[in-house]
């Protein structure tokens, strides 16, 4: 596994996101009221609008275009066919965020 430190869970904002440029795409990293963090594509399934942009509401966001609701553990859009965007493995130790960089090449060969 390759861990990028992507810094402190407080430079998240609660309820907010930021968004990480890699080589394979923008991934959002998502803190949720309680500090849970969780990363997902930041391109949405629907017209690729950015979810770090949108609404966290639980362990859920809202995709700011056109309300689009994913579950940040699985990636899964609610009310939708075929609606899902790729999950990252993060973890926090020591209150960093950390990303596993290795499981995001492996996800888009996949
Ligand atoms: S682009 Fe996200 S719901 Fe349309």
């Amino acid at each position: 596994m390759t861990w990028l430190d992507l810094g402190p869970v407080d430079a998240i904002p609660e309820r907010g996101a930021r968004k990480v440029k890699t080589a394979e795409g923008c991934i959002a990293v998502f803190r949720t009221e309680g500090d849970a963090i969780f990363a997902i594509a930041n391109a949405c399934a629907h017209k690729r609008g950015p979810l770090s942009e949108g609404i966290v509401h639980g362990r859920k966001v809202t995709c700011p275009l056109h309300n689009w609701v994913y579950d940040l553990e699985t990636g899964e859009a609610q009310g939708a066919d075929d609606g899902r965007v790729a999950t990252y493995p993060v973890r926090v130790e020591d209150g960093r965020v950390l990303l596993d960089l290795g499981q995001v090449a492996r996800a888009e060969v996949a």
